[in-house]
């Protein structure tokens, strides 16, 4: 018996990033409300290639369940991220950024997760977007 809580223990331990906010549904719904505010952006719905916002949707909801430690589907259908490279096309400026992050502000403060864990992914994203910048003022 000893051995099996040893066992859960250590599974409890390596939970992951992904695991412990809650897993796919969890990034399936912070994704959904930044599109929704996307599709709402004058600034950037334009830049956005497809009519159809779905499929964006998923991509970028499974890049963040790969990024986090869920299951590795993004890479599997896309190969290696490389996000910069695949923003080059967008002009991503100040303005761009800005109404990203402000986007995906709204969406984790519409899930609630605790402090902790909206700092942990705030810290990501804000980095990430500053980033992705590929088009000075
Ligand atoms: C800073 C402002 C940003 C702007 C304006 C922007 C804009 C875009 C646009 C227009 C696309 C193409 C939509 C599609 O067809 O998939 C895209 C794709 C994508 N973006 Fe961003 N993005 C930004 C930042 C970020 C950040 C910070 C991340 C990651 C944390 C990210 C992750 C992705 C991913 C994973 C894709 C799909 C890549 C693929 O597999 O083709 N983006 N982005």
């Amino acid at each position: 018996m000893e051995g099996v809580t040893e066992i859960r223990r250590g599974t409890l331990q390596e939970q992951t990033f992904y695991e412990q906010v809650g897993g796919e549904e969890t990034f399936r719904r912070l994704v959904h409300r930044f599109y929704q505010g996307v599709a709402e952006d004058p600034l950037l719905r334009p830049m956005y290639p497809e009519e159809d916002l779905g499929p964006a949707e998923e991509r970028f909801t499974l890049f963040l369940m790969q990024y986090w430690g869920g299951p590795t589907t993004y890479s599997e259908n896309r190969g290696h991220p490389r996000l910069r490279m695949r923003h080059v096309p967008f002009k991503v400026d100040r303005a761009a950024h800005d109404a990203w992050l402000k986007h995906m502000r709204d969406a984790l403060d519409d899930l609630g997760l605790p402090e902790e864990h909206d700092q942990t992914m705030w810290k990501y994203l804000t980095y990430a977007a500053a980033s992705m910048i590929n088009t000075p003022d």
